[in-house]
């Protein structure tokens, strides 16, 4: 069979990552990787999860928990959503939230809700490569994204108009950024605002590291602030994407949608078309173990990831050559480094993981076009300190010739 040939063409952009390929063969015990970017499971609330599992399997939760429910989601979970969301500044129903199997379910079903073939999505230079997979499906191009920048509404429809196509979203991960750890101000904030309002756009706000902040002060939401300007959720353009997964446990596959209902309503088609509803158990289990503790958890990933961070900048400092610059993120789990232009963050890898053995992912993965190559990601979730200075003085070795 030639599978090629029945393959819808929508397939032809989902390939596999040439980085995912050769980040599998860093199971060995002696490799140093900053390239996960993944809670460090000794991290997880083990503990309450057993707890919350147990409860939900007796008395009366039990028959509800191994049951089909509704598309929308567990009711006391998107009700205790709703309240956080109210904390931050998202005044909010429960019909505004639709709780989806992780945050990267929201961007393929956005993905699907808003692009047609040749549409053009606006995203970050560089961006989170899984936005770019999920959104790859609907056959989009892209355009660089400079939420802070200088760029008109007149320049991004004109560049679309080029390619016979029209700008459809404006798509960012804003706080502690996956990859380069930066957040947007409150005033690069507004202006994207401003920008989506010209080119009358949605905003995706990709929130998975929100709560995530390790110093420096909170800022609110694109979605807090697009209810400021227009007095209620349900008049907003910003459809804003949570999840579990960096402060409970990614493994649960618990995130959520939070904006408009005119748009939640089409999520929730979208959602009964594709899996009916996210597990049953795992939305009551995240719900009991939030509900009990969700600030003490996060209190817990505050004291380790931003301790392992500082660790991490200080050996930068001591280790990396002229010529390399880094980030300094103020929560999250990435720092990015941008290294002198004739180097290639791909070759590097190959070369640090025989010589020194330290893994980083590659920074041009991160870019809808694949450019940028002297980049790198480096995670400072799940190493201990002593490891962070090891890895980093190793990549210092590799570097120093440049
Ligand atoms: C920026 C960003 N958005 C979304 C996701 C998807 O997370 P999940 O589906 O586990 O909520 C990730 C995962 O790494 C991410 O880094």
């Amino acid at each position: 069979m030639d599978w090629e040939k029945v393959f819808a063409t929508r397939s032809s952009r989902m390939k596999a990552s040439e980085i995912r390929e050769l980040l599998k063969l860093l199971d060995q015990p002696d490799i140093i990787s900053f390239a996960g970017g993944i809670p460090d499971p000794a991290l997880f609330p083990t503990e309450e999860f057993q707890q919350a599992f147990a409860n939900t399997l007796t008395g009366d939760k039990q028959t509800t928990a191994l049951q089909y429910s509704v598309s929308e989601g567990y009711v006391p979970l998107r009700q205790w959503i709703a309240k956080q969301m109210e904390g931050l500044g998202i005044p909010c129903s429960i019909d505004n939230i639709l709780i989806t199997s992780g945050s990267q379910q929201a961007l393929d079903y956005l993905g699907k809700l808003l692009l047609s073939p040749n549409d053009t999505a606006l995203v970050t230079w560089p961006t989170y490569m899984g936005a770019l997979g999920a959104f790859n499906a609907y056959e989009p191009h892209y355009d660089r994204l400079i939420a802070n920048g200088n760029r008109s509404a007149k320049e991004y429809q004109e560049a679309a108009a080029e390619k016979n196509s029209q700008v459809k979203f404006a798509y960012m991960s804003v706080d502690f950024a996956n990859p380069t750890g930066e957040t947007l101000d409150r005033s690069g904030r507004e202006k994207l605002l401003d920008l989506a309002e010209e080119l009358d756009i949605p905003v995706i706000e990709d929130a998975a590291y929100q709560s995530l902040r390790y110093d420096g002060e909170a800022i609110p939401p694109i979605l807090a602030l697009d209810i400021q300007r227009k007095g209620h959720i349900d008049e907003t353009r910003t459809l804003y994407c949570g999840s579990f997964s960096k402060t409970l446990a990614p493994g649960l596959r618990v995130g959520w949608v939070c904006a408009a209902q005119t748009v939640i309503s089409k999520l929730v088609l979208m959602k009964q078309a594709a899996d009916l509803h996210s597990s049953t158990i795992n939305q009551i289990a995240i719900h009991e173990v939030a509900s009990k503790g969700f600030d003490k958890q996060v209190a817990k990933i505050f004291t380790a990831y931003s301790t392992r961070r500082d660790c991490m900048l200080a050996a930068l400092e001591k280790y990396m050559p002229q010529g390399v610059s880094w980030t300094k993120p103020e929560g999250g789990m990435f720092i990015w480094l941008t290294l002198p232009e004739h180097l290639d963050g791909a070759e590097l890898l190959a070369e640090s993981i025989e010589t020194q053995r330290v893994a980083f992912v590659p920074g041009h993965a991160f870019y809808a076009d694949g450019s940028n190559r002297n980049t790198m990601r480096l995670s400072f979730s799940q190493a201990n300190e002593d490891t962070i200075n090891e890895g980093i003085r190793r990549l210092g070795l590799l570097l120093k010739p440049i």
